[in-house]
């Protein structure tokens, strides 16, 4: 047998992390030694608990809030991804040094992709026009990853509209922003709708979007996944849009993870998606 590969997510609280169920999945599914757990650190234990971590042999950790910012200045490497979303949410050990990377944009481009090769869809990066809503932390994620797939424009558009156009810097040619008052004007053109705001998240509050005058052949996707189908996807769907729901982003983002720490593919099954669902 193999030495045990120790793995987990830090965090704060911890207990709602989904992560423990996908990685310890693979675990079990590939039969590897490995373990994968929920670690709780608060903010002002950062350093000693990932001193800890790293004393204890473990071979890397995911990182999610309110560590994806902080745990960089512990970093001996944050990748050019990273620095770039300004938020890490993996870690490697190698010799008792950290090395940071975001698969926060992995996940959210290969779901994408994913969902066009299974359903058909016709989405394709080129096609024209991707809309945006929200401009926090996992806005940064989505837009990276657009930009990285060379959609031709990204229209984003924020509640708070100076945090938007924080974005544009990113790429003037590119990026273009939006009143918030006005995000429904632009689905007409739009090949793809984004939500990333807390908006829908366990039901509460409602975006408002009018899709009376969208375009047919736009997808919207919802990064929310709890509810599945959020009050968004199902007034898409009333409209007869297609849609995509966000449960593929935080499978995806954990693939790369776990390949890497345990040196093997792993699929993302159905029966996957259910366990994390159920
Ligand atoms: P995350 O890291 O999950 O993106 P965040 O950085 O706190 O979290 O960002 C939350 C996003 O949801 C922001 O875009 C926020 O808009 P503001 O910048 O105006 O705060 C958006 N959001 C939260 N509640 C909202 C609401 N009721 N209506 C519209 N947008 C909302």
């Amino acid at each position: 047998m193999t030495d045990l590969i120790k793995t987990g997510v830090i965090g704060h609280p911890i207990s709602h992390s989904k992560s423990p169920l996908i990685h310890n999945y693979w675990i079990e599914m590939y039969q590897l030694n490995g373990q994968y757990g929920a670690i709780d650190i608060a903010p002002e234990y950062l350093k000693d608990g990932v001193q800890k971590l790293i004393d204890d042999g473990y071979a890397g950790f995911n990182v999610t809030v309110p560590h994806k910012q902080a745990i960089m200045e512990l970093c001996h490497e944050v990748d050019d991804l990273a620095s770039q979303v300004g938020a890490v949410n993996t870690v490697n050990i190698r010799n008792g040094l950290l090395y940071a990377t975001n698969t926060d944009v992995f996940g959210f481009t290969e779901n994408l992709k994913n969902a066009a090769r299974n359903f058909g869809f016709s989405w394709s990066p080129d096609l024209g026009p991707a809309v945006v809503l929200g401009a926090g932390g996992a806005a940064k994620a989505v837009v990276h990853g657009l930009l990285r797939e060379n959609v031709p424009e990204i229209i984003i558009t924020n509640r708070t509209k100076e945090k938007a156009l924080e974005f544009v810097a990113l790429d003037p040619s590119i990026i273009k922003v939006i009143d918030w008052d006005n995000r429904s004007d632009v689905l007409n053109t739009a090949n793809l709708l984004v939500n990333t705001t807390s908006v829908g998240m366990n039901g509460a509050g409602d975006l408002e979007m009018d899709f009376s005058r969208a375009n047919e052949d736009m997808l919207v996707h919802d990064i929310v996944y709890a509810p599945l189908y959020t009050d968004l996807l199902k007034a898409a769907r009333e409209h007869d849009l297609r849609i995509l729901t966000g449960i593929g982003m935080l499978l995806y983002q954990a693939q790369p993870a776990f390949e890497d720490w345990y040196d093997t593919f792993v699929e993302i099954t159905p029966g996957l998606e259910e366990l994390v669902l159920s």
